[in-house]
This record gives C-alpha cells, sequence and structure tokens, in this order.
C-alpha cells in the first residue's frame, strides 16, 4: 500500500513498511471509517496476492487438515460485524513523552477505525475442520515476510480458541461493503473484535490448532504488557496482549486550536474491549476537577464498535485543558496520567485524553 489508498491529509510514520494514521478531526467525523482515513500498520511490504492461486491451509490439532481456495471460504455463510480495529500501540505519543522508547513509532490517537467487515465466521472453518480436544490456542500467519535478525519470516499471531469460537471473529474478505483492499489484507484477513489489532492477521494463507499459543516473534515477544521496570528482552513478568481497556479520546477540538468564547462542542470516540459496552463518557473543562456527561450519538447497541460521543462546553476566555474519561459495563473507568500506564513497548494507553485550546 502507499499514499495513493490514503486522503492527503494522513500522517505518514513510514513508507515501507507503510504505517500512517489519519488526524483526529476527519477520524471522529463519521461512525464507519472510510478507507481512506483507515490507519494502516504494517511490519512488512504488502505482499500481492493472486486471489486465483491464494490458498487456507488449516491444520494443527484438527480432525482433518484443509486447504482452501477462496470460493470454498466465501462458500460458508456469510457473516457481518460492525468492529473498531485498534493497534496496541495507539496513543504511544503520550507514553513517549513521560519516557522516552527508541525505534517505537510514536502513534498519536488515530491507530483506530470501526468498519463493517463481512467474510466467513472463523468458527465455521474450525468446525468444519474438526477441533482437536487438547487444542487451546488457535494461530494465524500471514503471506508477508518480515525481515528479521536471522532472516525472513512471516508475520502471525494467536488467540485462545475460546475466542475464535465466537460468532464474531470474521475470516473477513469485505471492509464497509468492499473488497479488502490489498493493504488492509486482500484476499482475507483475520478480524478479532474486542483484541488489540495485531491478533487480526492480514493476508492469512496459514491457521494452526495448537497446545499454546503462537511462538510467532509478534505473539512471543512483542505486543506484550512488560512491569514498568523491565527490559524489553526480559519478559518473564509480562502477558501478551489480548483485549483492550477501555478508552476514549477527544476528536473535535485538536490540540492547539484557537476556538471563539462561548459554547464549544466537543467530539471524540471511547471504546471497550471484549465485547463490554461504554456506558457513560465524562467530559472536564477544568483538567479533570469537574465533568459533565456527553451523550453518547451513535455504537451504543453494537458490542464490537466504538461509540462515539459529543458534549457542550461554556468556555471562557483563555487557555484550558479539555479532557475525557470513559466507563464501561464492568465499572471500569480510565487512569489520570500516563504515566501510570507507561510500558516499556509503549502499548494499551488508556490515561485521560487531554487537549489544550485557546479560547477568546
Ligand atoms: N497482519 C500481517 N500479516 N502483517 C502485519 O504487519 N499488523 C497487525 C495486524 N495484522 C499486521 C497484520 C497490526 S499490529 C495491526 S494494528 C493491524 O493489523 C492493522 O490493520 P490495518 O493495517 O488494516 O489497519
Amino acid at each position: 500500500m502507499n499514499l495513493i489508498d490514503k486522503h492527503p491529509s494522513t500522517i505518514v510514520h513510514g513508507e515501507d513498511p507503510f504505517n500512517a494514521e489519519p488526524t483526529l478531526g476527519r477520524l471522529g467525523r463519521s461512525f464507519l471509517t472510510p478507507g481512506e482515513f483507515f490507519y494502516a500498520r504494517n511490519h512488512a511490504s504488502a505482499p500481492e496476492v493472486d486471489p486465483e492461486r491464494y490458498r487456507l491451509v488449516v491444520s494443527g490439532l484438527v480432525g482433518e487438515s484443509l486447504e482452501l481456495s477462496l470460493d470454498d471460504v466465501r462458500g460458508f455463510a456469510k457473516s457481518e460485524v460492525t468492529a473498531v480495529l485498534q493497534c496496541a500501540g495507539n496513543r504511544r505519543d503520550e507514553l513517549i513523552e513521560v519516557a522516552s522508547m527508541p525505534g517505537e513509532t510514536p502513534w498519536k490517537a488515530g491507530a483506530i477505525g470501526n468498519a463493517r467487515w463481512a467474510g466467513t465466521p472463523l468458527r465455521e472453518v474450525l468446525l468444519a475442520a474438526g477441533i482437536g480436544d487438547e487444542a487451546r490456542h488457535v494461530a494465524f500467519v500471514g503471506l508477508d515476510e518480515v525481515e528479521g535478525e536471522s532472516g525472513g519470516f512471516n508475520y502471525g499471531g494467536s488467540i485462545p480458541t475460546e475466542k475464535a469460537l465466537g460468532p464474531e471473529v470474521l475470516l473477513a474478505y469485505e471492509m464497509n461493503g468492499e473488497p479488502l483492499a490489498p493493504g488492509h489484507g486482500f484476499p482475507l484477513r483475520v478480524v478479532v473484535p474486542g483484541y488489540i489489532g495485531a491478533r487480526s492477521v492480514k493476508w492469512v494463507s496459514r491457521i494452526e490448532l495448537r497446545r499454546t499459543p503462537s511462538d510467532n516473534h509478534y505473539q512471543a515477544n512483542e505486543y506484550r504488557l512488560l512491569p514498568p521496570g523491565a527490559g524489553t528482552n526480559d519478559l518473564s513478568g509480562g502477558f501478551a496482549l489480548g483485549e483492550t481497556p477501555v478508552n476514549a479520546v477527544i476528536c473535535e477540538p485538536e490540540s492547539g486550536e484557537t476556538l471563539p468564547m462561548g459554547s464549544v462542542t466537543v467530539r471524540g470516540y471511547a471504546t471497550a474491549g471484549g465485547g463490554r459496552r461504554i456506558e457513560w463518557v465524562d467530559v472536564s473543562a477544568d483538567g479533570g476537577k469537574s465533568w459533565v456527561q456527553a451523550e453518547l450519538v451513535e455504537g451504543r447497541d453494537e458490542p464490537w464498535a466504538w461509540s462515539l460521543w459529543e458534549a457542550s462546553l461554556d468556555l471562557e476566555q483563555g487557555k484550558h485543558e479539555i479532557v475525557v474519561r470513559a466507563f464501561d459495563s464492568s465499572a471500569v473507568t480510565q487512569p489520570s496520567t500516563a504515566a501510570e500506564v507507561w510500558n516499556p513497548g509503549g502499548y494499551a494507553n488508556n490515561s485521560w485524553h487531554r487537549v489544550g485550546v485557546n479560547v477568546g
């Protein structure tokens, strides 16, 4: 993929592998994120896949290994889900302000998007292969080849079998009613709603049922939450990230904006992982001393989608810090500062999102 597929306003972190995110003002405007504003997160160049020659192999702890063409995959009943996809590194730039992370992409709060995905439920393919009694994890391997220290390898990751059997987990071939774009995994990608984006493997070509999680680098060594004191090579105290935490972000106004005095409309997104719901969103105009409840305008009835919210604030002349926090259906809310959630890989930052504006 390259810039041609994305809007000119896109913030590009790297050309190849292509890593890019939209500006927040654009992102917050629509419930379904159009392709040109959907972030891209890649660890290698996007492979070009010939759909005629494409095969999906299902193997490991199964009753019978399968080798499926694209038509075979499409032969199962089609299912749809509106789901948010969010990179575990979303909002890393705020963690980097706390302490540096050399070599890590400084994602702002746009490494997220909400789409209508359509495809074959993964569970149907797994049931067709027959799930072995000892299978506890379902591993995915993509066709893109990452350059590692000791040679090339394919991107991969895994999810627990229990999650893989959820009807929401898809082998998706459409995004927002159109065939998947090459950069988003054409012809087939996994979509794991409620989990960090890293498990939604693009260009998926192999599915393996296993006793243990995938030993792919991106499951075993990266996308792990490590204790603050650990080095990135010391994985002993960490765990592989799965479900995302409750989070909320202000998309409008954007940081540094100058606004006229009076009523200001504040808009943004909120997400709850693991199928939990966003119950309410609070907005503060005084850095978190007092709060007003925002209106949840879209998404509340879709367990895997984000919720878009809106609030009006009356702002006097001067500088203001607008802050947002959300509560999910398990009564969990967000920590107030990025320092509280700082971790060596820079993942899962769900601290209060803060935007500084000038009024007058
Ligand atoms: N799948 C493959 N094959 N290669 C990748 O680099 N990146 C993962 C995931 N699946 C990746 C992948 C990560 S970290 C994220 S956040 C999402 O894809 C990003 O999906 P998108 O580029 O379609 O937005």
